[in-house]
């Protein structure tokens, strides 16, 4: 939830510090600080706001030093403010500290720390985790890593830390769990971050820290690592796989439409090597020999948390109907806490962008830890939930920046796609027909999708009309209705209008009542299977003077006369529907919230990734 960055090396800690906080930016962003290590000591700068805002205020007198650490912000104990803003320093104001993550038990510790005599700042708990590691180095006269790490053993929660010292020049000392944090080794140099976008341009060797160890770098000694158990480990540097490029807004105004207009690649990228139309063939060989154990499997059960929970329902919806097998789609969050009937009969598999969804996580232990298959359906490689697996899918979107997700959704449905294929095929339950006309419509829907982007200019225009509304209806049926789920979301995240999505026939159960000429109705109107139904629905809502924006496909002509406005997709099998109908909902959302003024990368109160419950 927030960005962490750190740098030790021969060069300025300054301004890497700041361009890399820029990189995170999108992990939060109400607040940021640096603290920049030199002769003189630590000098530590705050601000509330984003971090251009900090850049503003330490403006010309840029502090100088070769080792510094960076956060920013996305609160949770204590407001945003500049004293809330990390880093935070310990009393004696010798060492400082960034977090990601929640001290659980922090009210216990601070009570503990102010009796012997530790007076508080901020409101934060990360202030009292330096005034413990302070504490403890204190009374025992210890190294700082050995005193983070027994200041560790008394912490309840999830973190990613970084930790300076004045009186330890030339050397970080990090540690995680539960939070992620990734170390760049250059020459002579090291990058600390909660991810490895600001990595990327100093090196492509890195180390992801595992749960419960601690790392120190060190100019003089290289690279330690170890348990907090205090057992030495020997870290695996892996090699990134990712492009500067993918980084930027490559002239977007936002990395939101950046990323809606590189679906077409996306989704594309997302089947590479994995469909191939001519041989007749869908596969997935991370999930290799556990295709098996899925056929069999008394169900899957897909765990995931907003969007990806969204792709999780269209999941659900082809493989039970190509693969017959039983699916549940369950929220990660509740999953892991109602203590939920799980054997090593089930398959769980999660879904995530970020791979550190903190529920989405804890849902994956909890499956495993009862004996099921565990697989994810993940982007960010190297994450958390992908090293949790016994086997997944990365679904190769690239970096997604913009805090709405978009690029992944679609990958997610593309695997999810590819994987019922797979299934339904193993299973024998998929015409054989049937089976060739989905992969190579499949195969084609990258195609198709630049189609829908073509249609730009008239979703924007019917923006317009949406923009001052302050409700909206989404609507969808059969594999159709995520979508309205998913659409809602984009709309209510970025632009702050508030809006549900329903299945269509539901609506005369309550959503009905709400529907007058205020209420504008967006229905994906593109199921043959369920046509003449979702006419009957437009027309109740047109009934009760509601307006109607219908997605409907290029050929239509009888929901598009009905509607106040028709979003035209292309044709495809009605399995695939999804990957085309989605678009305008996107961009529908994103015309909006830039028409109200929104700041769509970063919508308030939200960050990408959710890192703590
Ligand atoms: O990284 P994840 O896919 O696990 O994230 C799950 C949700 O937090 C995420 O999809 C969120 O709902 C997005 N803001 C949706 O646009």
């Amino acid at each position: 939830m927030c960005g962490i960055v750190a740098y030790l090396g021969s060069q300025e800690a300054y301004p890497l510090l700041i361009k890399g906080l820029k990189r995170l930016e999108y992990r939060g962003y109400d607040s940021a600080g640096i603290a920049v290590l030199n002769g003189e000591g630590l000098k530590a700068y705050k601000r509330k706001g984003k971090v251009q805002e900090l850049e503003d205020f330490i403006h010309s007198t840029p502090p100088l030093g070769k080792a510094g650490i960076g956060h920013t912000r996305w609160a949770t104990h204590g407001i945003p403010n500049d004293i809330n803003a990390h880093p935070h320093l310990s009393g004696n104001g010798k060492l400082a500290l960034v977090h990601n993550g929640i001290i659980e038990n922090y009210a216990l510790l601070k009570a503990a720390l102010e009796k012997e005599g530790h007076h508080f700042q901020s409101d934060t708990d990360t202030e009292v985790l330096a005034h413990l590691i302070e504490e403890v180095q204190n009374r025992g006269q210890l190294p700082l890593e050995e005193a983070v790490r027994i200041a560790l053993k008394r912490v309840v929660g999830a973190y990613a830390i970084v930790v300076i010292s004045q009186d330890e020049p030339g050397k970080l000392v990090a540690a995680r769990k539960a939070s992620p944090l990734v170390i760049g080794i250059g020459k002579q140099e090291f990058f600390l971050a909660s991810d490895a976008t600001p990595i990327i341009e100093h090196t492509r060797k890195v180390v992801y820290l595992n749960d419960e160890e601690i790392a120190v770098v060190s100019l003089h000694d290289g690279m330690k690592v170890k348990t907090i158990q205090n057992e030495v480990q020997t870290p695996f540097i892996h090699e990134l796989d990712m492009e500067l490029e993918s980084l930027e807004k490559s002239g977007f105004d936002y990395f939101m439409l950046k990323e809606i207009y590189e679906q077409p690649t996306t989704i594309a990228d997302s089947m590479r090597g994995r469909i191939n139309v001519e041989e007749n063939l869908v596969r997935l060989g991370g999930l290799g020999n556990h295709i098996d154990k899925i056929c069999q499997a008394r169900r899957i059960i897909i765990v995931a948390c907003g969007t990806s929970w969204h792709s999780g329902l269209i999941g659900e919806y082809l493989i039970e109907d190509l693969a017959r097998i039983q699916v549940e789609v369950e929220y990660a969050s509740e999953f892991r806490y109602r203590n939920p009937i799980i054997t090593d009969e089930d398959v769980v598999i999660a879904i995530s962008q970020s791979g550190e969804t903190a529920d989405t996580l804890a849902a994956l232990e909890l499956a495993k830890e009862k004996g099921a298959t565990a697989l994810g359906i993940v982007n960010v490689v190297g994450s958390s939930i992908a090293r949790l697996t016994d086997a997944g899918a990365y679904i190769h979107a690239g970096p997604e920046i913009g805090v709405a997700s978009t690029k992944a959704f679609t990958g997610q449905v593309a695997l999810l796609t590819m994987l019922a294929l797979v299934l339904a095929k193993k299973k024998g339950t998929i015409n054989p027909d049937y089976f060739h006309r989905l992969v190579a419509e499949l195969a084609n829907i990258p195609n198709k999708v630049e189609k829908v982007l073509e249609y730009d200019a008239e979703i924007k225009y019917i923006a317009r009309e949406i923009k001052d509304r302050h409700n909206a209806l989404y609507l969808g049926r059969g594999c159709n209705f995520p979508v309205a789920l998913e659409g809602a979301l984009k709309l209510k995240e970025i632009s702050y209008i508030h809006a549900e999505g329903y299945p269509a026939a539901e609506m005369k159960h309550g959503p009905i009542a709400l529907i007058d000429e205020q209420m504008p109705v967006i229905v994906i109107a593109t199921n043959k299977s369920a046509y003449d139904k979702i006419a009957s629905n437009i027309q109740e809502v047109k009934a009760r003077k509601g307006m109607v924006i219908a997605v409907v496909t290029e050929r239509d002509k009888a929901i598009s006369e009905m509607a106040d406005f028709a979003i035209r997709i292309p044709d495809t099998e009605e399995p695939l529907t999804p990957l085309l109908s989605v678009i305008p909902l996107q961009l529908l959302s994103y015309y909006i919230a830039v028409m109200r003024g929104c700041n769509v990368d970063q919508p308030r109160n939200l960050a990408k990734s959710v890192t703590v419950e």
